[in-house]
């Protein structure tokens, strides 16, 4: 099988590195890529969210399967494109990536489909004085934390939850077209799903970090770190998450016409009165698939093309490795407000070592940081502390001035500390 994988962050390297493992993939082609993926994976130039672009690629590589990373081509149609081309295509249509692309879709979905989340009004004059209005009143039913996202994509920075009302009034005025939320409280947990439209297989539940400081203090980030499994996570939650979230949300999408194959995943929080949906995405999360696929063994390649071909009632169940996995990310000066980039990295050539924003320098070829989030390292051990011990052994060893990374991915739960509320 030839494969053309599209996106160039830490996601898409985990995913590489997953494809190239799989025995029945004999090309893989990654655009843009990284040069971590240089090793596993030809690399090529794409403007990722242009449909007509990547769909020629797809043709030019001769590509059996097209997977894309990100939100922001899918938001944009690319998978229409490619499939219009006759090529499988891992990934929603632009229709149905709206769960992700639009936060009022998304509730819109969920509340037709009766799924279980935050209570929520939509405002799409939060920057006129009778939005603002709105926007207050909602503020002032809800009560504190107040929680306002901006309705379109903004990769996870969107979203304020603070107890400042005044903050929360002007986050809505800057973004105009805004949701408001009852606050959920809780454990958030992804869920990763697999889907064909039909046929949904979970992944192994995960835990991501999205705030940039320890203890999750500072500002929310596209997420600093993720381990895997939940030993916390009581029983049978995966199966009430499937039966009264995903089963209900696909039927729905199919209903509108529009059916989600790809990744679906389900952010959620654990709250007193059970699993809630804080978000959709269309995609898989970053960094939570860098832990998550650390342990999957089913081979990846024949379980992303079966979804994209219809044919996942057939796939085998999914088999994992015991044990658990940690990722850490390493982010640059200045991240998640506007990063250094252009230093030099050191140390980042070694196995477990997932690169994001890095690229080679024209002048030298030196790696140097090209983004926020710069690498992650991700490793595997017998249990949780034994992963964070690899995983943080990994990050303590590149070298990159004034980068950062939170100290306490996964402490808790390596400790016992994490207990969904009773
Ligand atoms: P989102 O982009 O919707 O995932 O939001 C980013 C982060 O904001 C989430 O991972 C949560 O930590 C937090 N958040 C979002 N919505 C809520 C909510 N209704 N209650 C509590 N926290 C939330
Ligand atoms: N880890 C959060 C996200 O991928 O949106």
């Amino acid at each position: 099988m030839r494969v053309l994988l599209i996106g160039g962050g830490g996601r898409e390297h985990a995913l590489a590195l997953g494809l190239a493992a799989d025995p029945a993939v004999d090309h893989l082609t990654a655009a843009p890529g990284n040069p971590g993926m240089a090793g596993v994976a030809e690399l090529r130039e794409v403007s990722a969210a242009d449909p007509a672009s990547v769909a020629a690629l797809a043709v030019e590589t001769r590509a059996d399967l097209v997977v894309i990373g990100p939100e922001a081509p899918l938001v944009a149609g690319v998978a229409d494109a490619v499939r219009a081309k006759g090529i499988a295509c891992f990934g929603p249509s632009g229709g149905a990536a709206r769960i992700e692309g639009s936060k009022a879709f998304a509730k819109d979905v969920m509340a037709a489909a009766g799924v279980p989340t935050a209570r929520a009004y939509a405002v799409t004059d939060a920057d006129r004085p009778e939005g603002t209005a709105t926007v207050a009143r909602a503020l002032d039913e809800f009560g504190a934390p107040y929680v306002v996202k901006d309705d379109g994509l903004a990769a996870g920075k969107g979203v304020v939850v603070t107890d400042d009302r005044a903050v929360a009034l002007t986050h809505a005025a800057a973004c105009g077209q805004v949701v408001v939320e009852e606050y959920l409280s809780g454990p958030e947990v992804s869920l990763f799903v697999v889907t064909d439209g039909e046929t949904a297989l979970p992944l192994l539940p995960a835990q991501d970090f999205k705030r940039v400081g320890d203890g999750d203090t500072g500002p929310n980030t596209g997420g600093m770190g993720a381990y895997t499994p939940l030993g916390w996570l009581p029983e049978g939650t995966v199966e009430q998450v499937m039966a009264t979230v995903v089963q209900p949300t696909l039927a729905e999408l199919r209903g509108r016409g529009t059916p989600f194959s790809g990744l679906l995943y389900v952010g959620l929080a654990i709250t007193p009165d059970g699993p809630r949906v804080i978000e959709f995405n269309a995609r898989f999360g970053d960094p939570e698939t860098q832990a998550v696929l650390a342990l999957l063994e089913t081979p990846l390649a024949g379980l992303l093309h079966a979804a994209a071909t219809g044919t996942l009632a057939g796939h085998p169940p999914l088999r994992w490795r015991p044990g658990a996995a940690v990722t850490v990310v390493l982010a640059s000066a200045g991240y998640p407000g506007t990063p250094r980039t252009g230093d030099v990295v050191t140390g980042a050539d070694r196995a477990g070592i997932i690169h994001a924003g890095t690229a080679r320098r024209a002048a030298d070829g030196a790696l140097v940081s090209a983004g926020g989030r710069v690498l992650s390292g991700t490793a595997v051990g017998a249990d949780l502390a034994a992963a964070r011990d690899a995983a943080y052994a990994l990050v303590a060893g590149v070298g990159l001035d004034g980068a950062h990374y939170r100290r306490d991915i996964a402490e808790a739960a390596a400790a016992g500390r994490v207990t969904p509320p009773a």
